[in-house]
């Protein structure tokens, strides 16, 4: 048999696993020469043998080589199949920004667009940057509302953007105005919380008696109509660590205008920030002298949700296609 010559023929694996039980099978070509050995004369048979299994194991030896180059093109013909380009362009639709996205950007344009200098900070912070320069001493009850995540070296996941005021002033001189967005994190999850989420804070600080609560008012109403569109604004006393005196701000509710709904407990108002009057301490924590500044903090999801009426927090973080289609 010409076991060279079929074996150099074949182009599959299958027919090579078929060869190879003609050749090495029980009833195969192999198993019938060495049964030929009882009619060989003795004097012949160790000739014969050896011959056989000569031949045998040059076979073996050619069919592997042959397996291998045959399961590397097998692999490579696979590889190229699967080959995806990812520099084409999707023929099943184009992609969009995320709703978070979306809102972070219009926000920070309205302030870019303002004079703010944008500004980032780490996501990992330390005690002082987090809470203690923002005159939130250790075991200050404010706190307990903003548990995080904590690391054994004492640094923390940031529970808002806040610190970066901090890293800026410790940095620069004033007059600055700026603006910070980024992710925060919280030790909460429910309907209306989750552990990441985003933040936009702002800052601004001039000369003694140069930044009033009146200036806080007039930005703070003017981005409000620009982000919401046409709806009345209020402000609330409040309270917050860094700021003194303190306001929250209310939108007119953007589902009922104001008449009062489920959405806004029937108040006719939904609160969208927390804003001041940057306290005296925070300007002491960083050696700021006869300065004076405004500051605000507001929540991403939450203006998200409001303006495309997205009525479920969680359904942002769940890649809902649903939802993120719209978007286009
Ligand atoms: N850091 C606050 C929070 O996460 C939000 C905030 C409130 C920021 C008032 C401010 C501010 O800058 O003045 O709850």
């Amino acid at each position: 048999m010409d076991i060279n010559g079929k074996i150099s023929q074949i182009s599959t694996l299958a027919d090579l696993d078929a060869l190879k039980s003609e050749l090495f099978g029980k009833k195969g070509y192999f198993a019938e020469e060495f049964a030929k050995m009882k009619t060989i004369p003795p004097a012949e048979k160790k000739d014969f043998a050896a011959n056989l299994n000569k031949q045998k194991g040059e076979a073996s030896a050619l069919l592997d080589s042959k397996r291998m180059v045959l399961e590397s093109e097998a692999l490579k013909a696979e590889i190229e199949a699967e080959n995806i380009d990812v520099s084409l362009f999707s023929t099943t639709g184009e992609g969009s920004l995320h709703p978070v996205n979306l809102a972070m950007e219009a926000i920070v344009d309205y302030f870019y667009g303002m004079n703010f200098e944008l500004k980032t900070g780490p996501l990992v912070e330390d005690d002082f940057h987090n809470f203690e320069a923002l005159n939130l001493p250790k075991h200050h009850p404010a706190r307990e509302m903003q548990d995080t995540f904590y690391f054994k070296d004492e640094t923390l996941l940031r529970t808002h953007t806040s610190p970066v005021q901090i890293r800026t002033m410790v940095k620069e001189k004033p007059p600055l105005k700026i603006i910070a967005p980024g992710a925060v994190f919280r030790r909460d999850y429910d309907l209306t919380h989750t552990p990441m989420f985003h933040q936009v804070e702002g800052l601004a600080v001039d000369g003694e008696n140069k930044i009033s609560f009146a200036n806080l008012k007039f930005i703070l109403e003017d981005f409000l109509t620009y982000f919401f569109g046409d709806v009345d604004v209020r402000f609330r006393p409040s309270f917050f660590p860094f700021t003194e005196p303190s306001s929250e701000v209310d939108i007119s509710c953007v589902f009922c205008k104001g008449k009062g709904c489920r959405v806004c407990s029937h108040t006719g108002w939904l609160e969208v920030l927390g804003c001041g009057i940057v306290d005296p301490n925070v300007f002491k924590a960083v050696g700021y002298e006869n300065v004076s500044g405004y500051a605000f903090g507001l929540g991403v999801e939450r203006f998200a949700m409001l303006k495309y009426r997205i009525s479920d927090l969680r359904s942002l973080f769940e890649g809902d296609l649903d939802l993120l289609e719209q978007f286009r």
